[in-house]
């Protein structure tokens, strides 16, 4: 009788912990609770200070930024100081789209000075690596983030500088764009 009573504790304390477990689970997992700040809805990216939540960073241009530029011009988009310039509030990259295109097929090389600071380095073309779908994509998306606010461009825009400066073989000085 001791034993069979001592059996039904255990039973019964291992059901209601069960119950009990599945309780916190199921209000960790599937209850979504509004003063919770880590909690980020699937697939939407985390809003930042900067503003940025707006941006969507699966879109097929933030792809190939991710892939290519950000390695050197950064998250987002700020560069490093002396060494790469910042697409950020570059007024380049928001002026004539056909400069920024020539800048991604050719590359680009020479002393420049933005913000205040001198850059004198090279950026190796991507005109071989990139379509022109892929250029439209990662210009339209950087001239519409990083709070950059210009228009988008297309692929034919891109097809024909590509085109126009088919026999370049060099990364462009600025004052070839
Ligand atoms: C390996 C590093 C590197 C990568 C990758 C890279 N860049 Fe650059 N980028 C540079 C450097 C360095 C310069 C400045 C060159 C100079 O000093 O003349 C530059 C300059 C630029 C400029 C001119 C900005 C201004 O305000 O003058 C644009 C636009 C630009 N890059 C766009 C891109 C885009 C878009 C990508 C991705 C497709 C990319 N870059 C990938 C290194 C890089």
């Amino acid at each position: 009788m001791k034993r069979f009573y001592s059996h039904q504790l255990i039973l019964s304390l291992a059901f209601f912990s069960a119950i009990f477990l599945a309780g916190c689970n199921i209000k960790g997992f599937f209850i979504k609770s509004s003063d919770d700040p880590v909690w980020v809805e699937p697939g939407k990216p985390a809003a930042s200070a900067e503003g940025e939540a707006s941006v969507d960073m699966n879109s097929p241009g933030a792809k190939v930024y991710k892939r290519i530029c950000n390695a050197c011009h950064g998250e987002s988009g700020k560069g490093m100081a002396g060494i790469y310039p910042p697409l950020a509030g570059s007024a380049l990259m928001q002026g004539d789209a056909a400069k920024p295109i020539k800048i991604v097929l050719h590359g680009f090389s020479g002393k420049i000075e933005r913000e205040g600071q001198t850059y004198n380095g090279v950026m190796t073309g991507w005109g071989a690596a990139l379509s022109d779908q892929d250029i439209a994509d990662v210009l339209t998306f950087v001239r519409s983030s990083f709070g950059n606010t210009a228009g988008a461009v297309t692929a034919s825009e891109v097809k024909g500088v590509r085109d126009a400066t088919a026999g370049h073989s060099k990364p462009m000085a600025e004052s070839e764009l």
